[in-house]
């Protein structure tokens, strides 16, 4: 293990979008959003493209860091929801930060984050970067069926990011991924060929709500307690369980379980809903601004999501 994070940033979209609004959209209603979710309002791209929020939260990022954007060596963006199938979110980013570097996207769905920071690792362990930027940007509003009151409460839009560089803080990092694609997917958007068996997907998020209910809630105990026995710790030593925020119920059952106290399970779903790959660097940039990490705050980061994935990292910050 080999980095630290060095500087942090976020970025939203202007617009927010609250469940009584949702409301009259689809048959839903405020109360049943909170006490399923814990969503109370979502930000949602108007003008804004992932793009575009990638860069705002990869220039403060930088800039949090101290560093030059020409001192940037790799920029790596977790994303499912680019702006293109091609060029990569992470090349769209270079342009707009004007940088030139190795720049290339992760597909891991939720814990996108999570491997990226498990990757960055790699690349400094083997020496290949120094000063990796990476940014988690989604724009899931624009896979969303609008009219599925299932999944268009659920998401919403945004981009975090952090600098990475060489360090003792990553202490643990767990990747997991399996192949049960019908849990949860997004089509990959249209076509128009005229020699498919069926009309073209419109690029919609699809999801087995229960089924990843229960995956999630299962994921995030096992792979925290595995996380704490292979360091030796206890959860009483951990600070902060920074969590995927895709539902208020799975940090909650995971408080429970781990019998620790809520101040610990930090949460932005309730103003963000679920960000996926970009809710835990947008959380732990937030934490930073509110003073909650100093240097030796220990911190678990785990998500979940599509796949299905699964990604865990430990860190004591430096
Ligand atoms: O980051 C990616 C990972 N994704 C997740 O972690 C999501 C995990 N899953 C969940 O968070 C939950 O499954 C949901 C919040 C999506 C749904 O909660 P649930 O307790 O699993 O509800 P359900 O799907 O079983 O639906 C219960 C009822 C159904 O009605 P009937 O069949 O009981 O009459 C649904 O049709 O609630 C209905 N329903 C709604 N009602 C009002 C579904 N969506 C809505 C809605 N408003 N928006």
């Amino acid at each position: 293990m080999s980095l630290k994070i060095i500087g942090t940033g976020k970025a939203l979209p202007e617009r927010t979008v609250t469940n009584d609004e949702l409301a009259g959209m689809v048959d839903t209603n405020d109360e049943w959003i909170i006490s399923k979710t814990g969503i109370k309002e979502r930000r949602v791209c108007t003008w804004e493209t992932a793009a575009s929020l990638a860069e705002q939260a990869g220039r403060r990022a930088v800039e949090r860091a101290g560093l030059a954007l020409s001192e940037i060596d790799m920029l790596i963006c977790a994303t499912v929801s680019g702006d293109y199938v091609t060029p990569s979110l992470a090349c769209c980013v270079l342009e707009r930060l004007g940088v030139s570097c190795p720049a290339f996207d992760i597909s891991a769905a939720c814990p996108g984050f999570v491997y990226a920071l498990d990757a960055a690792d790699a690349y400094i362990t083997s020496g290949k970067a120094k000063n990796i930027l990476i940014v988690a940007a989604e724009r899931m509003s624009r896979n969303l069926d609008w009219n599925d009151r299932a999944t268009c409460i659920l998401m919403g839009d945004g981009a975090g990011a952090c600098v990475v560089t060489a360090g003792n803080a990553l202490k643990y990092s767990r990747l997991w991924a399996a192949g049960e694609a019908g849990m949860l997917y997004v089509d990959s958007g249209t076509g128009n060929s005229p020699f498919a068996d069926a009309p073209s997907p419109r690029g919609y998020i699809h999801m087995q709500g229960q089924q990843v209910f229960k995956f999630a809630v299962r994921a995030v105990e096992s792979e925290i307690r595995l996380a704490l026995e292979k360091l030796n710790m206890n959860a009483e030593a951990v600070d902060y369980f920074v969590l995927h925020q895709a539902n208020k119920r799975i940090i909650d059952s995971a408080r429970l379980k781990l019998k620790q106290p809520e101040a610990k399970f930090p949460v932005n779903i309730d103003r963000y809903g679920n960000l996926s790959a970009a809710s835990i660097p947008v959380l732990l940039d937030e934490m930073l601004a509110e003073g909650k990490i100093a240097p030796g705050t220990a911190l678990v980061l785990m998500a979940f999501g599509g796949g299905p994935t699964a990604g865990i990292s430990v860190l004591v910050w430096e």
